[in-house]
């Protein structure tokens, strides 16, 4: 059930019903102000000014077919020609019980599912995962929740970087290294050290620099003995990613890593399309496509090169290959890859390039979901006080260390077992949700102490709005989980608070379109207000209150649980009982 929907599909009717042509829409939206009505359509003025008449007009001739009996309770024009809407209290009390008692908190699958391929994560291996990895992953995450929960077929694809040139100076000093007697897991306990040393080695040793160059080649042409190093590595890297996607709570398993070096054999085959179909041209040795269509003010077209002079083929030939095999064995009809916004003329290159090469066809959506840097109190990119990269490890520990002092010190009574469960929700859950709740597309300052608040927009206050509806039903002996009652909504406050509940899906959708997961953290700080609003004007437990009014109002509380625990869940945040 989506109000939204359901008003747009009516209005639409209406408007049809009155004669006006099929192409102006209804313009249906929730009302900015109280006053307006709980929706407002305003769509007459649109279709006036197009029809030369008077918008009142329209307004009352849509009025006069629209039917919301039983839905609404008044219907009024405003201003130039708005349609407010005012929902019906019995309406939404009936709707508020059935959807707080559903298992999918009123979404309904889709009727047409799509097959999504989401790229997100997609480290490249030869690094311990840092900073830089976070938004995308997590970002990622939420939005391949959320398809999934609409009932989309979501593929993950986590497009590691384990292919390319810096694999042979790994190599080359992991076999250093083994010469000395270590074992491949012992050398590689420190990622990050280990690779730093190698990239010196690489730099300072002319030989050392010259056997990498050949291993890479080796690499390349399926060489036994260095493709077992590269094994090696590639496992180890990969088993570390994956214990951080799991102190993460991130959806991405074994089975959704498909890196580069799995189009290593559809390399050659896709720089030969391209030439065959004249879209590659041979320039100063190397093969590169020009592309008018992404022509700068000079009118000088982008360059995409996708091979070398010296034969290696590069980033974007791959994102093609992978492109392609979405399309072509996935039977993709959206893909989303969440990349940092400096890619963006990269993702724009490749998606020219496929849809010219027909790899792509014209119903495929491909969306680059770009998102801006997080920055340290400085302003400057988040780096450690040494400047270095911060270790992604390092911060979520840190993060779990910090919730568990400032819930040892709200909540002394939690047991040693009850406070590592709620340190490592609230700790994971501040750092995460301070990044989705920001506007993606901008730069963020990271801040230990706004994330970690108990106030405001914060996780730790989503979730302690979740635990304190938990401590009322515990306060009322009833079991949250079970309990249903009828509900009455009398209270403006209780009015307010069933519509916030019943436009998740609303929220939901609009998330599976523009993949804004911040959409969904505004939302729920928005009904957690309300809740508490709620909570100080109409008493549940106190001494008087009427046995309807309360288990009525307990039913409501109920739902904002759920749907506090929903959202959440889509955010890939946890919530427990008590904190
Ligand atoms: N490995 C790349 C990097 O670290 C990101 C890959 C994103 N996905 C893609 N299909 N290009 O920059």
């Amino acid at each position: 059930m989506n109000i939204r929907n359901l008003l747009n599909d009516r209005v639409k009717s209406a408007m049809n019903d009155a004669g006006i042509p099929a192409d102006y829409s209804p313009h249906l939206a929730v009302s900015k102000k109280a006053g307006f009505g709980d929706y407002q359509a305003n769509g007459a003025m649109g279709a006036a000014k197009a029809l030369k008449t008077n918008p009142r007009e329209v307004a009352q001739k849509i009025i006069d077919n629209l039917d919301l009996n039983g839905i609404a309770s008044k219907v009024e024009i405003a201003g130039p020609g708005f349609i407010n809407i005012h929902l019906d209290p019995k309406w939404l009390a009936q709707q508020t019980v059935a959807v707080t008692n559903s298992t999918n908190l009123g979404i309904l699958p889709k009727n047409n599912p799509e097959t999504v391929v989401i790229d997100y994560s997609s480290p490249n291996l030869a690094k311990e995962m840092h900073v830089g990895h976070l938004r995308s992953t997590i970002i990622g995450d939420a939005i391949a929740r959320v398809l999934e929960f609409t009932g989309d077929k979501v593929i993950r694809q986590n497009h590691v970087g384990d292919w390319g040139t810096q694999f042979g100076m790994l190599i080359a000093e992991l076999e250093d290294q083994l010469g000395s007697g270590e074992r491949p897991e012992l050398a590689l306990q420190d990622l990050e050290g280990f690779y730093q040393q190698a990239k010196k080695h690489f730099d300072d040793d002319p030989a050392f620099a010259d056997r990498a160059r050949d291993y890479v080649v080796k690499l390349q042409s399926g060489d036994a003995q260095v493709n077992k190093l590269w094994q090696e590595f590639r496992r180890v890297s990969l088993l570390h990613a994956e214990e951080i996607y799991r102190k993460l709570n991130v959806t991405l398993g074994e089975a959704d890593v498909r890196g580069e070096s799995a189009y290593n054999d559809d390399l050659a085959p896709v720089v030969a399309e391209l030439e065959a179909q004249g879209l590659a041209v041979e320039d100063q040795g190397a093969k590169v496509v020009f592309l008018h269509e992404l022509a700068d003010k000079n009118g000088d077209p982008s360059v995409a090169i996708i091979q070398k002079k010296d034969g290696g083929y590069l980033y974007s030939t791959s994102d093609l290959a992978a492109l392609r095999y979405r399309v072509g064995t996935l039977k993709a009809n959206r893909i989303l890859y969440f990349i940092d916004a400096r890619q963006s003329l990269h993702m724009q290159q490749v998606f020219t390039l496929a849809r010219k090469a027909g790899f792509a066809d014209e119903w495929l959506s491909t969306e680059h979901h770009a998102f801006g840097t997080m920055l340290g109190s400085d302003g400057k990119p988040f780096k450690t006080r040494s400047g270095g990269t911060v270790k992604l490890a390092q911060l979520l520990d840190e993060a779990v260390e910090r919730a568990a002092k400032e819930v040892r010190t709200k909540n002394p009574d939690l047991t040693e077992e009850e406070m590592a469960e709620v340190a490592s929700k609230v700790g994971i859950g501040a750092v995460k949700y301070a990044d989705l709740c920001k506007t993606r597309t901008n730069d963020y300052v990271f801040n230990w102490e706004s994330m970690l608040a108990f106030e405001g927009n914060t996780g730790p206050y989503m979730q302690y709005a979740y635990t304190r509806i938990r401590s009322i039903f515990r306060r009322a002996n009833e079991n949250m989980d079970t309990f249903e009652s009828e509900v009455n909504l009398t209270e403006p406050q209780e009015v307010q608070l069933a519509i916030k509940l019943l436009q998740l899906p609303e929220i939901v959708e609009q998330i599976a379109a523009d993949a804004y997961p911040h959409v969904m953290c505004n939302y729920l700080y928005d009904l957690a207000s309300l809740f508490m609003t709620f909570y100080e004007a109409c008493p549940i437990l106190k001494e008087g209150v009427e046995p309807a009014v309360k288990t009525s109002r307990l039913q409501l509380s109920k739902g904002v649980a759920r749907t506090l625990a929903q959202g959440l869940d889509l955010l890939g945040i946890e919530v427990m009982e008590k904190m």
